[in-house]
């Protein structure tokens, strides 16, 4: 059984990055495979295919992220994604080693490899012990890295589980990926998108509003409520009706998944999922909140999971359907 301990958790400080930060320039016309040794697949998301490999000059072992650029825009927002990975130098963040842009299309990014898998994936397996304590420790790391990115005026945008990672199988340190949707944050522009995960967006995303800091503290709210009772706050029937109750910005720990959960656990949640932003806690004030504060206690009875397993499935299911929709938006007959 693994359990994830405080006492092993290490300082920012303490951590050092996976390489020495990297001057990174887009190798243009080039092939990724003249440098590089693709391996097995480790994953995909809306964008990107991620393969592990191996640099040829060095042996170093790290990850591929292949992007199909078929339209301009396409590529400009790969662009966009390296030059903010270039700004962002902190262990809790996925770091930048190579890119590249074949001329064909397809972009390559390469990253530090992160191989302890999906952070959700990982808490339901049956050897991992989850108590509120082991998920404060996982949330605590999260919001320094999202400090982190908010202290350079990044906003990430596309906070969600799938972009957790963590560092191995057994240790409890994770990581943030997935700079896809990231912007820097200009205060003097209206930034107003309309992307993400209708489970995960702030209201100020779905009203189509101005966004700022604290619409990544919503995701992190929701992130977190779903990790302690295996429930989704706003999930609704629909995109249309998850992205209803989001508007509203109406829930409640009323099921009985929140029975063993502390006071204390709630009270963070809540001051996250505020339909205001401005009301929300900040990243850094997150950090101050005494249910991440390290050396406060931490109620460790075992959570039960089996809400939780039916999340990450359901989100599996979700992943495989989109996979095919968009195959077949592309002309395949299925
Ligand atoms: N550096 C990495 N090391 C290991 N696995 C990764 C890495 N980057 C991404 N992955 C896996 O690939 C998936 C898709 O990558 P991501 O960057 O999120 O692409 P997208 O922009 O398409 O969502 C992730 O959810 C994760 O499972
Ligand atoms: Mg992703």
């Amino acid at each position: 059984m693994i359990y994830v301990d405080e006492t092993e958790e290490k300082d920012v400080s303490d951590l050092d990055l996976a390489f020495e930060p990297k001057d990174v320039q887009v190798k243009i016309g080039k092939d990724v495979k003249e440098e590089y040794t693709l391996h097995e697949e480790l994953g995909r998301g809306k964008f990107g295919t991620v393969y592990k490999c191996t640099e040829k000059n060095t042996g170093r072992k790290l990850a591929a992220k292949f992007i199909v650029t078929h339209r301009p825009e396409d590529r400009k927002d790969v662009e966009r994604e390296v030059e903010i990975m270039r700004m962002l130098q902190m262990p809790r963040l996925l770091q930048l080693y190579d890119a590249f842009d074949n001329g064909h299309n397809e972009m390559c990014l390469i990253l530090e490899l992160i191989e302890g898998g999906e952070l959700f994936e990982r808490v339901i397996s049956d050897d991992f012990c989850l108590t509120e304590k082991a998920c404060s420790i996982f949330v605590r790391q999260i919001c320094e890295g999202v400090e982190y990115m908010h202290s350079k005026n990044i906003l990430h945008l596309d906070m969600k589980p799938e972009n957790i990672l963590c560092v191995t199988r057994t240790g409890n340190q994770i990581k943030i990926i997935d700079f896809g949707l990231a912007r820097k944050y200009e205060p003097e522009k209206k930034l107003q998108v309309l992307f993400g995960t209708p489970e995960f967006v702030a209201p100020e995303v779905v009203n189509f509003d101005k966004v700022s800091y604290t619409t990544d503290m919503w995701s992190v709210g929701v992130i977190c409520y779903v990790l302690l009772s295996g429930l989704s706050p706003f999930m609704g029937d629909s995109d249309l009706e998850t992205m209803g109750n989001v508007t509203k910005a109406e829930y409640d720990f009323d099921d009985e998944s929140f029975d063993n959960i502390s006071d204390v656990a709630k009270d963070f949640i809540s001051k996250l999922l505020i339909k205001d932003l401005t009301k929300r806690m900040t990243a850094n004030e997150s950090l101050k909140h005494p249910w991440l504060r390290k050396g406060e206690p931490k109620k460790d009875t075992k959570l039960d999971k089996t809400k939780l397993k039916r999340f990450v499935i359901r989100r599996r299911w979700q992943k495989a359907v989109n996979a095919l929709l968009a195959l077949k938006a592309m002309g395949a007959t299925i």
